[in-house]
């Protein structure tokens, strides 16, 4: 017993010295961070850093930085990174894509999660004339700045790198607060500050529009967000994916994202935000998958299926939820799903394969399994009388059939989906 104790007692120490080391284990973007860093991977996706930790992409847990980027410890205790940015400029190949973290007075590269050899060095011998203890940093390819460029922060300082010359300009950003991290984000550049951020021109710095704003409302999923925000902009403008969409019958329009969804009534351009909790109550928040299909939402959530009859309310069907193998003959999770117009198919997609269930044959089963060369997986898909929509990430992309997308070898053109399908242009 004495043993079992004195055990007990060391893994307890063992615990505490773990957790004083580790204050940040149970950070919580959705308290508003001050992020130390941000910078997109070679997939776009943004990781916000923090202390020793990185956030990966808009929401999730922390994780140990070191853990993706082991070296940033080695030669460092890593305390937090100070700036990050990924250089992105097709004209020059040999950087092309590789990722920059500062530290106090030294730069690491990295490419494909790798340090490059002979890194890290100092700051001064990689980007002479930019001084060392920067605060943000984000890269700047033409045509956004008159040259491939790399735009550095410190205090109120802005200093202009191109990246071929090595030239370093001076500016003054009049209109802008000081960035504690800045990034490179779907064509748009944003200076963070505390838990707020800024959208920026990167030539003159100049903010245009109702800035600053919340972080947590562009580029966190959180059930909750401040208290002011308005929760249709948020929704409309939000730079997190969507988990799903559809629209039902009467061409009514639901968008959900975590804890919230969009609607958009057939004939009326306004767009009306709720929560899940509030208008499906027994699915709460984060649904995978929607179709609509004859007069009722097919709402996929993990293993389950809801079913809602439309309506003011909305109704539960009673027997609801099934497990989705049952109802649809698949095994869930699945990632999207979309009926076209008045037919009788719904089109499963789990992963890159696509699914046909017959909705009027009896038991349902998911046949005509086939593989989707274009995408890897999706966020969420839509049909209606212009074709199909698929989500993924911040884009979607048009398609006129399924066979079509099944059947699609290169990309069709990218469009966004802030602006283009809830009109928000900023
Ligand atoms: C990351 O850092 C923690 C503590 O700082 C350490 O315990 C862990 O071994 C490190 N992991 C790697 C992969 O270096
Ligand atoms: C911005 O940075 C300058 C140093 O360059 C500092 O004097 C000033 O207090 C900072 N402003 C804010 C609001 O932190
Ligand atoms: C459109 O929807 C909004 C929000 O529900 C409503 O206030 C408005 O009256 C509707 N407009 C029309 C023309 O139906």
């Amino acid at each position: 017993m004495r043993l079992l104790a004195h055990v007990l007692c060391f893994c307890l120490a063992l615990v505490l010295a773990w957790a004083d080391r580790h204050p940040a284990a149970d950070l919580d973007r959705c308290q508003g961070l001050e992020m130390d860093a941000v910078a997109v991977n070679e997939e776009g996706i943004p990781y916000f850093f923090k202390g020793d930790h990185l956030f990966k992409g808009f929401h999730g847990k922390a994780e140990l930085s070191n853990e993706s980027f082991a070296e940033l410890d080695d030669h460092h205790h890593l305390g937090h990174v100070d700036a990050a940015f990924r250089m992105h400029y097709e004209d020059s190949p040999s950087d092309h894509d590789h990722i920059f973290f500062f530290l106090d007075t030294k730069v690491f590269s990295y490419y494909q999660h790798k340090l490059e050899d002979g890194y890290p060095k100092d700051i001064s011998e990689v980007f002479p004339g930019i001084p060392d203890h920067l605060d943000a940093a984000v890269g700047c390819p033409k045509p956004e700045c008159d040259e491939d460029s790399v735009i550095f922060f410190k205090g109120h300082d802005v200093y202009h790198y191109n990246v071929r010359t090595k030239a370093v300009e001076a500016k003054e950003f009049k209109s802008m607060p000081n960035c504690t991290s800045a990034f490179h984000f779907m064509e748009h550049f944003y200076c963070f500050h505390g838990h707020m951020f800024s959208k920026f021109d990167p030539k003159t710095g100049e903010v245009h529009g109702k800035y600053p704003k919340e972080a947590r409302d562009y580029f966190m999923r959180c059930s909750k967000f401040s208290d002011d925000s308005d929760p249709v902009e948020r929704e409309r403008c939000s730079r997190v994916h969507l988990d799903a969409i559809t629209s039902d019958s009467a061409g009514n329009m639901y968008a959900f994202r975590g804890h919230h969804f969009l609607r958009k009534d057939e004939g009326n351009d306004t767009l009306q935000a709720d929560t899940i909790e509030h208008a499906f109550k027994e699915l709460h928040s984060e649904v995978d998958a929607v179709f609509s299909y004859q007069d009722h939402l097919y709402m996929i959530k993990d293993e389950h299926i809801f079913v809602y009859k439309v309506g003011e309310p909305h109704t539960h069907l009673d027997g609801y939820p099934k497990p989705v193998k049952e109802e649809l003959g698949i095994e869930g999770p699945i990632d999207a799903a979309f009926i076209c117009n008045d037919e009788h198919t719904a089109h499963i997609i789990k992963g890159h394969t696509m699914y046909d269930v017959d909705m009027k044959a009896s038991p349902h089963v998911a046949g005509n399994e086939r593989p989707i060369s274009l995408f890897k997986s999706v966020d969420a898909a839509l049909c209606n009388s212009e074709g199909i929509k698929v989500i993924k990430g911040n884009h979607f992309y048009h398609f006129a059939s399924p066979m079509l997308l099944v059947a699609g070898r290169s990309l069709p053109e990218q469009h966004k989906v802030s602006l283009e399908i809830f009109g928000c242009d900023h």
